[in-house]
């Protein structure tokens, strides 16, 4: 089953085009991947697609409903869920409380917000950081929270931003064996954005690789990094940072 599908979207800022005719379909279940150098506008797709930004132009379809123009607390109530590229936890507030803030999507009872940040804390080894703030924690644990905030929405689709920036090898390691086993016990959804070319390449079935702005190939990850114009538009970020 179609679980998102974009259609034709463009998102203008001023002069900017960030994202300009963008389609793509994710079907339920699986794992998609979007990369494509700095600036592409990965992240400006992500923030339409969960409400943050509205399109200028085209269609988000979501299980079928039409979203476009949605706010983002009604996107996380259809179902959509997502971290933030470089957002840090919340701060002044404990691991639990970080983690109740996404339950209270869909519940207004503290009690029953409480129980179910507990569930997820326990499903991703947070229980006893439960009480800490997690500034004061390292940033692969950080991660970790952001991911139970995202989830404790109960979402059919889980959307990271570069959930893996900042984070050592065998952090990668553990993460992505984190997200692949949420992922089969929530029955999840996943499109992720991701700079760390093997984390995508050995999650994802299949890669959006975008570059100023636009779709410029899709399929599956062992194909896409062969294509001429995807190497190329990442040799040109190679050459552009110098
Ligand atoms: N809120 C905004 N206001 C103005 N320009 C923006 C805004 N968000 C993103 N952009 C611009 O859109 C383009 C794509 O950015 P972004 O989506 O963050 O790319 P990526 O995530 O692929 O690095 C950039 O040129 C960026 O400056
Ligand atoms: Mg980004």
């Amino acid at each position: 089953m179609r679980l998102l599908e974009v259609k034709h979207l463009f998102k203008e800022f001023g002069g900017v085009v960030a994202n300009s005719d963008i389609s793509l379909e994710v079907e339920e279940g699986m794992t998609m991947g979007l990369i494509g150098p700095n600036g592409a506008g990965k992240t400006t797709l992500f923030n339409c697609i969960a409400g943050y930004y509205r399109p200028t132009r085209g269609k988000i379809l979501f299980d079928g409903k039409d979203i476009t123009g949605w706010p983002s607390h009604q996107v996380a109530r259809i179902g959509i869920a997502r971290t933030f590229q470089g957002m840090k936890t919340l701060p002044n507030m404990t691991v639990e409380e970080n983690v109740m803030v996404g339950a209270f999507c869909r519940t207004k009872n503290r009690e029953v917000a409480r129980g179910e940040a507990q569930e997820i804390m326990e499903l991703l080894n947070l229980r006893e950081k439960a009480q800490s703030l997690p500034t004061e924690l390292p940033i692969a644990i950080q991660r970790r929270i952001e991911l139970a905030r995202a989830l404790a929405t109960k979402p059919k689709l889980l959307m990271l931003d570069e959930i893996a920036a900042g984070l050592n090898p065998l952090e990668i390691k553990e993460i992505l064996q984190t997200i692949k086993r949420i992922k089969e016990e929530r029955r999840l959804t996943l499109f992720l954005i991701e700079h760390v070319m093997e984390f995508i390449m050995t999650i994802s079935e299949t890669v959006i690789v975008m570059a100023a702005g636009r779709k410029i190939a899709e399929g599956p990850p062992e194909k896409v990094a062969r294509e001429p114009k995807v190497i190329e538009a990442y040799l040109g970020e190679k050459y552009a940072k110098g």
